[in-house]
């Protein structure tokens, strides 16, 4: 491996070993060295920005129903962390305030937008700029026009464009953007060397997801990118301290 030591992020929390994005997970992240957080955010049916990864409660909580339909105390009614493991029994779904809260400000946090539109891009403008926690948030989101919004609203936030598949030239389409894209956020299987010495060369962020298994998280670090997304934040950290 190379000398780049990429930012550890850990994806919903340490999710490989605790029940995702919730405070549990996120505290577990923390306590095995990440320098980042990655989770996703939706808007409660009254105006609450919660964390969770899918539209409704059913994957990952012991109620059903769909997260925009529900209010904050309804969501709260959820146990979180007993479909994971009885250890975890009692976690709730938290809202982001409570994340940021948990969190120190010299760890990067990357809030992926789940559910673009509805006030969602005024409503994280007005919370970032509330918790005055700007510089070290990066917002992401599979839908860039989401993101472009935000950056009209509020032009010192970071974005993070979110994709799955190859593009042809991801720095050039970054570029392409009348707003300030801060990184890119490529599947880990759909970025190669070039592409990372180009975006790092422009003055882009690299942070991959999720790559969990050793193989691929030393290859993206060859590539020299910026951070890795990972389920398992603990065995990054070992794998850099080794390198
Ligand atoms: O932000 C990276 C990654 O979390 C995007 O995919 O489905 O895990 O939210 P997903
Ligand atoms: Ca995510």
């Amino acid at each position: 491996m190379t000398a780049n030591k990429p930012m550890i992020i850990a994806h919903r929390g340490a999710k490989g070993m605790a029940p995702e994005n919730t405070l549990g997970a996120f505290k577990l992240g923390l306590e095995q060295g990440c320098e980042g957080i990655e989770l996703d955010v939706h808007l409660s049916a009254d105006g609450e920005l919660v964390v969770i990864h899918d539209h409704t409660l059913d994957r990952t909580t012991d109620r059903q129903g769909a997260i925009a339909e529900k209010t904050l105390a309804e969501i709260k009614e959820a146990d979180a962390g007993s479909w994971y493991s009885e250890a975890y029994k009692g976690e709730k779904v938290p809202t982001l305030g409570e994340v940021f809260d948990l969190v120190p400000d010299s760890i990067m946090i990357n809030v992926e937008i789940k559910a673009p539109g509805n006030g969602m891009e005024q409503k994280l403008a007005d919370f970032l700029n509330e918790r005055g926690r700007i510089d070290n948030v990066v917002t992401s989101s599979f839908d860039h026009k989401c993101l472009r919004r935000l950056k009209l609203i509020e032009p010192k936030a970071k974005i993070g464009l979110l994709y799955a598949n190859n593009l042809l030239d991801p720095t050039a389409y970054a570029r392409s953007f009348d707003v300030e894209v801060y990184s890119l956020h490529p599947h880990y299987k759909a970025i190669d060397a070039e592409d990372v010495v180009k975006a790092v060369e422009n003055g882009l962020q690299v942070y991959p997801y999720t790559a969990n298994e050793i193989q691929d998280l030393k290859e993206l670090t060859d590539k020299g990118v910026s951070g890795i997304i990972t389920n398992y934040p603990g065995r990054l950290k070992d794998l850099l301290q080794d390198g």
